[in-house]
Order: C-alpha cells, then sequence, then structure tokens
C-alpha cells in the first residue's frame, strides 16, 4: 500500500501551546491533528502487569467474552496502574478515579486523544494522513470541530430528532406486540439504524438503514481486527470498504445539503463548515462519519442490556411502566421526556452495569506521572473506566441492578470524583449523551405504557464486549400486550 499523502495546509491554530516531547512531534506533526500515528513504546516495564503477545491475545478473547468483568479482576490482582496486553497491543490501564478524572480534563494539556483513538482506526481511510473524527483532534482544532457539530445538538434539533426517533419506534412496536415476541438484540439494532437515518442522513428507506447497520459494524469490527492490513485480515477489509463506500456517497451529497434547508443533523453540519475556514468538505464528512459511528451502536448497545435489565427485574418493569402511564401516551416531546424520572436511574443505572465504552485510549505527549507510577512520553494509556462502576469501595453491591442508587437522596454517583463516567469528560466528553438518552426513553415509554416484556428463555447474562459493551445473548423477548 503506498503511504497516504501529506495532510492538506490548515490556517487552524496548531496546539502548540501543549509541551510535547520533541521525537513526537517530530513524528506527528501538529499534536491538534496529527499526520501519524505513534508506534509502541516500551518503557513500562517497571509497572506491575503482564507482557507479551500470546498473554495479549489471550486478554484480547477474554476482554471481548468478560468486558467489564474480565478488567474488574486486572485491577483487584494489580491496582490502579498496571500493564495490559490487548491483542497486539502493550497498553498501560489507568483504574484510579481521580486520574482518570484528570487525564480527560487534560487542564494540563499532557495527553492526546487523537493519538490514543489513531491505534485502532489508522488506515481506516487510507487516501487522508489524518484521521478525522471529532476525538481524533486535540486543543484548538478540536475546539474547532465541536463548534462546527453543536449546531446539530441544540435543544430545537434534538426535539426535531425525538419526533423522528417517536414515528419509526411506534410502528416497530406494533410489529412486536402482534409477533407478541422480539429477538430484541438485532431488532434495536435495526430500529436505530432506522432512526439514524433519519436523524443523521434525512434518509427514510429500510435499505438504506440496513446498509448504515452494516456499515457501522464492520467499522467498530475494524478497531479490534488484529492486523491492520487488507491482505492479512478480512476484517480490516470489510471495515475500510465500508467506510469508502459510506464516505464516498456523503461526499457527493454535500453541495446540495448544503444549498437545501433540511433540518437532519448531517444537512445541519453541511451548512455550519464554512465557518469554520480550514474544514473542507473530505474532513467534514470524515468527521461525520466519526460521529455516526459514535453515535447510533452505542445507544442500540445500551437499549438493549436496559431490555435484559428490565426483563429480568419485573418490579421496576412496573415502576417504569407506571411513570410512563402517568405522563399519558406518546408519542411524548423532548420536554416530557425530561420528566421520566425512574426511567432515568434505570438508565443511568444500566450504564452503570453493562458499560457500552468501558475505556477510553489516550497517549501522553511527554513523561508523565499517574497516580504515583511514571509513564513515558508515548505510551498507550486506556482509562479504565467500566471497572470502577463496580468498585465496592465506591457502590452499595455494585453487582446488584438497583437504579435508585441514582436518587437524590443516596447519589452514589458522587460518593468519589471520576467513579462513573460512562459519557467520558473533559474535552472529549460525549456530544450526543442527552440524545442518546432522550432516544432510549422514547422508546421505554413506548413500549411500557403498551407492554410488559420477559426473557423467552432466561438466562444469566455476562457483560461483552463487541468491541462495544453490552449484555451477552441476544434478548429474546415475550412482549405481552398490557
Ligand atoms: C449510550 C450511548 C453512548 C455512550 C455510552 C457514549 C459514550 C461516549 C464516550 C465515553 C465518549 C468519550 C470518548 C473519549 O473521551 O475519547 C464519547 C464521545 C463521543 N460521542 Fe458518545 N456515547 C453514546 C452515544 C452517542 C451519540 C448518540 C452520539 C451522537 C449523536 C455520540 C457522539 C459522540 C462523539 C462525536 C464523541 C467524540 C467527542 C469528541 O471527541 O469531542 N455518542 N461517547
Amino acid at each position: 500500500m503506498s503511504p497516504p499523502p501529506p495532510a492538506p495546509a490548515s490556517s487552524v491554530a496548531p496546539a502548540a501551546a501543549a509541551e510535547v516531547a520533541p521525537w513526537i512531534r517530530a513524528r506527528v506533526g501538529d499534536v491538534g491533528r496529527p499526520t501519524a500515528g505513534l508506534p509502541p513504546v516500551r518503557g513500562g516495564d517497571h509497572l506491575p502487569g503482564e507482557a507479551g503477545l500470546v498473554t495479549g491475545l489471550r486478554n484480547l478473547r477474554a476482554w471481548m467474552h468478560t468486558g467489564v468483568d474480565f478488567m474488574r479482576a486486572r485491577v483487584e490482582h494489580y491496582g490502579p496502574v498496571f500493564r495490559l496486553p490487548v491483542g497486539p497491543i502493550a497498553t498501560v490501564a489507568v483504574a484510579d478515579p481521580e486520574a482518570i478524572e484528570r487525564i480527560l480534563r487534560n487542564d494540563d494539556r499532557a495527553w492526546s486523544a487523537a493519538l490514543g483513538w489513531r491505534v485502532f482506526f489508522d488506515g481506516i481511510d487510507p487516501t487522508r494522513a489524518t484521521a478525522d473524527s471529532p476525538a481524533s483532534f486535540d486543543f484548538e482544532p478540536h475546539k474547532d470541530i465541536r463548534r462546527l457539530l453543536q449546531p446539530g445538538f441544540s435543544a430545537a434539533a434534538l426535539a426535531g430528532y425525538v419526533e423522528q426517533a417517536g414515528a419509526v419506534i411506534a410502528p416497530t412496536i406494533d410489529g412486536w406486540l402482534a409477533a407478541r415476541r422480539v429477538t430484541f438484540k438485532p431488532a434495536a439494532r435495526r430500529m436505530f439504524a432506522t432512526i439514524a437515518d433519519r436523524v443523521f442522513l434525512g434518509v427514510e428507506d429500510p435499505d438504506e438503514a440496513a446498509l448504515l447497520d452494516r456499515t457501522m459494524q464492520a467499522f467498530w469490527r475494524g478497531s479490534i481486527a488484529v492486523a491492520k492490513h487488507p491482505w492479512l485480515s478480512p476484517t480490516w477489509r470489510r471495515a475500510t470498504r465500508a467506510y469508502a463506500e459510506l464516505r464516498d456517497r456523503l461526499r457527493g451529497q454535500v453541495d446540495a445539503r448544503r444549498r437545501g434547508d433540511a433540518g437532519d443533523l448531517f444537512s445541519r453540519v453541511c451548512r455550519a463548515a464554512p465557518a469554520i475556514g480550514w474544514v473542507d468538505d473530505d474532513t467534514l464528512v470524515a468527521c461525520y462519519l466519526g460521529l455516526m459511528a459514535a453515535a447510533f451502536d452505542t445507544t442500540a448497545c445500551a437499549v438493549t442490556s436496559m431490555a435484559y435489565l428490565l426483563a429480568t427485574h419485573p418490579p421496576w418493569q412496573e415502576r417504569l411502566r407506571a411513570e410512563a402511564l402517568a405522563l399519558g401516551p406518546g408519542p411524548l416531546v423532548a420536554e416530557q421526556l425530561k420528566q421520566l424520572e425512574l426511567c432515568d436511574r434505570a438508565w443511568r443505572e444500566t450504564l452503570r452495569r453493562f458499560p457500552v465504552a468501558p475505556d477510553v485510549p489516550r497517549r501522553p505527549l511527554r513523561d508523565v506521572e499517574v497516580a504515583g507510577h511514571a509513564i513515558p512520553a508515548g505510551a498507550m494509556v486506556l482509562a479504565l473506566t467500566a471497572p470502577l462502576q463496580l468498585d465496592p469501595a465506591v457502590w452499595t453491591e455494585p453487582r446488584a441492578f438497583d437504579p435508585d442508587r441514582f436518587a437524590p437522596g443516596r447519589a452514589e454517583d458522587r460518593r468519589r470524583r471520576g467513579a462513573y463516567l460512562p459519557f467520558g469528560a473533559g474535552a472529549h466528553a460525549c456530544i450526543g449523551a442527552q440524545l442518546a438518552s432522550l432516544e432510549a426513553k422514547a422508546f421505554w415509554h413506548a413500549l411500557l405504557s403498551r407492554a410488559r416484556i420477559r426473557l423467552a428463555h432466561p438466562y444469566h447474562a455476562r457483560h461483552e464486549l463487541s468491541p462495544l459493551g453490552s449484555v451477552s445473548g441476544d434478548v429474546e423477548l415475550i412482549v405481552e400486550p398490557a
């Protein structure tokens, strides 16, 4: 494969104020928008933990299969900072809440999200040297990208998306009620792909939704391909092809969307882009693809886990049903959804117990100290947020499903800073957290005001990663009209 061309010249203010190890700057250029990834860095040998490719491959398998339980066991064994090979990648895992919060807030500008995320997606678009997704910028360029995306998340925009989601949710539930049954995991994926097609692209064609579903699944699976090379890995090949297909389709639409006045997120972002001079249309499309990837599968995973938890905790299902019925028939508008307080607690508890994004990658731009341990510049650091959500020192009976731990009187999430960060923190904190929660509530209000659910074949679920986190199994449900 020929090397990608250099990044286009840009007038963006470089992230000059960050103190950066000279070898990193020489290799990647402006750390605000790196033009290359970093090689693996040695130097964590003084830390407790494990090393080696064979251990890494074994860990990757266990990581995927048992998700947060694997991570929690490692943290209990090695402590808050340790070496953790995952597949071919030697990482330094950090599981100290205060340290994670400091890393994500990045007040000392010591940490790069861009170089962390590049490890998983470098080369997904071989035509570009920069890996332009929102998480692949830092500092000043990243602020511009957030400014670009923000109009798509205004209160008015969110209200419009909720309405569109409602128009997909109601007929989907009709179908489940008619069949009295649904295999929830794939059905939720399809439903959220259909919603995403409308909200993100303004498209109402079911075939397009299926394509988006396939594309995004291939994209995410690419992140865990052991060999990121099209000849060596069919998974990576599928990921790069899927990415190119969607990229070319969106790229061909930018002009028309800019001229129109459509309310979908992509059209809004296309109209906003010219205000940020250095963002050309290729960068715009790359960022938008990154946003979609961060958006739709995440919400589907979380709602699937919540389906399992409500199906296996009937008293909580009844409480949410009573709350839904008290608000009247749907579809509800965004302001009404905010009143679903019990549903909100159950949603937050689901994200605690079955975290969707269980870790956040970062690389230090210079030698740093984390929780008393020296970490060399450029090391691959995984901030393990998920195992903190099962820490018995913070949470009462951490493995129990107990949404009331988020009730104002208990507020267990406030017991220790940094112990509950399902949507991250700092400049890269999730831009879609509110949308995800509104969509989830719109869905649960619509379903529970018309039905009760239970597992068709009861089973004890694990947390697993695909690589996003959710409950194991297909969550096959009996849907009883009520
Ligand atoms: C349950 C659902 C979701 C979860 C658990 C989740 C979680 C996260 C987390 C942990 C991050 C921080 C990554 C980092 O610091 O490197 C993040 C970033 C992001 N999320 Fe979400 N997310 C969800 C839904 C969404 C939705 C619905 C959207 C868009 C509509 C979205 C768009 C993004 C974007 C664009 C970023 C990158 C932000 C940046 O780098 O500035 N997410 N998300």
